[in-house]
């Protein structure tokens, strides 16, 4: 479908009936598959032939999904995990194991630094903290022989600093290792990370791309473009698999090499799995995702713009605000200079304010979740950032204050009303 655009490939990508078969997705509710020879299912498990064997390594409604994603975001294949922390850790574990390293921005989700900070330190892999400030000299510093990827998010969360990606993606190539981006915020209506560079796309589709709050999931999409076997640094990739009878995966599978390793490999050892009804319903959010992501954008532009000019607000980041440092790197990097629908501000009066802020919203609720339809609010220090330390409450850019609007699909009017009278409740 790659001569469509994306709004189109939302509704149309994936499955493609026959000629009378069901038109929407069909719903494939089950864990096994019946095949008519002992030798076809051996063929299988020796990956000669494709085929769903067990719903823990793959299914059809599930593969018709990550088909879908893979077309959005111009990959050459996908592939569904349980959630998006799933994702990230098969992601990284697929090429990177105990006294390897990575290096990665310093601003990424609480939930993500901590998997990389602590228990994939426990594994032996130690993830390298970077941030753009940094030269790209300093940055250099970072790497060594025993370096496989970097890491970064497109648009963070939740300090809404834009990556540059073509930057990172050419100090990664330098290196000879591959850049891994983090694509949750902007979804890939909003940026193709692929396009400008990148290699692996991740994301938490529990968030815009399921976009209703209903199911927890994650996928990883290989972009197909890395070349693996340059310097035998990927052994894992380029070597025999002595778990697969021996295949060879850049071999067998070329540029899906990435992709069908951690599905065969890791998907079946870990089990992380997407389930049927889940990609079912993530194919549902999937199909308005084009017109959400513009009205999350127009709403968020919109409430940023009201937070900008009010005096109870002591600082706001917005990427599509012509005043905001990350504009610059919006306008490069975001189709149209749409900036999703998350808002992060301060208001006058620090922590206490904060929280009597967010008490007194009615129509925004308080949870623990964003880029959902509904406008919702969170103080990320005392919540998805709460197990870091002062210093990493800094580096990832979080003060005591601060507070993360993800602003919903509602009417603008309503939105920008209850903001207003939570803020003169101050
Ligand atoms: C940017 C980002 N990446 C990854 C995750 C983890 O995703 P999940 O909650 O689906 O495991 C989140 C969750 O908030 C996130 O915001």
């Amino acid at each position: 479908m790659s001569e469509y655009t994306s709004a189109t490939k939302c509704i149309q990508s994936g499955y493609q009936p026959a000629n009378g078969e069901l038109r929407t997705l069909p719903l494939y509710q089950g864990t096994t598959y019946k095949y008519d020879s002992g030798d076809e299912l051996a063929k299988l498990f020796d990956l000669e032939s494709a085929g769903h064997m067990y719903t823990r390594i793959s299914n059809p409604t599930v593969e018709y999904v990550e088909q879908k994603i893979a077309d959005l975001e111009g990959g050459v294949a996908a592939m569904c995990t349980s959630s998006g922390q799933a994702a990230t850790l098969i992601a990284i574990l697929n090429i990177c194991s105990s006294g390897q390293n990575f290096v990665c921005m310093s601003n990424l989700y609480g939930g993500t630094t901590n998997l990389f900070s602590v228990t994939l330190k426990k594994m032996g892999i130690e993830a390298r903290f970077v941030n753009d400030a940094m030269s790209d000299e300093e940055i250099q510093s970072y790497f060594d022989e025993n370096t496989r990827l970097v890491f970064g998010e497109t648009i963070a969360n939740p300090s809404l600093a834009v990556l540059d990606i073509s930057r990172f993606a050419r100090l990664a190539h330098s290196n000879g290792v591959p850049l891994m981006i983090d694509n949750t915020f902007a979804t890939p209506i909003l940026c193709r990370p692929l396009q400008y560079g990148a290699d692996v796309v991740i994301h938490s589709s529990s968030k815009y791309m399921d976009g209703h709050a209903t199911v927890v999931g994650g996928v990883i999409v290989d972009g197909g473009s890395f070349d693996w076997e340059k310097d035998n640094r990927y052994p894992e990739l380029s070597e025999s698999d002595p778990s697969y009878h021996g295949v060879t995966y850049t071999t067998q599978f070329k540029e899906a090499a990435f992709i069908v390793k951690a599905r065969v490999q890791l998907m079946r050892d870990l089990g992380s799995t997407y389930q049927p009804f889940s990609a079912f319903i993530l194919n549902l959010g999937l199909e308005t995702l084009a017109l959400r992501m513009q009205r999350h954008s127009e709403n968020a532009l919109k409430v940023a713009q009201f937070l900008s000019g009010n005096e109870k607000v002591s600082w706001i980041t917005y990427p599509g605000l012509s005043s905001d440092k990350n504009y610059p790197l919006a306008q490069q990097y975001l189709e149209k200079g749409q900036a999703s629908g998350v808002v992060s501000f301060g208001v006058k009066g620090g922590r206490k304010s904060a929280m009597k802020f967010m008490n007194a919203l009615k129509l925004a609720s308080i949870v623990v979740h964003v880029a959902d339809a509904r406008t919702s609010v969170l103080h990320p220090a005392s919540t998805t950032h709460r197990q870091l330390s002062d210093e990493q409450l800094e580096e990832a850019g979080i003060s005591s204050d601060f507070i993360r609007l993800s602003v919903g699909i509602e009417d603008a009017a309503d939105i920008l009303a209850d903001i207003d009278q939570a803020l003169q409740s101050l």
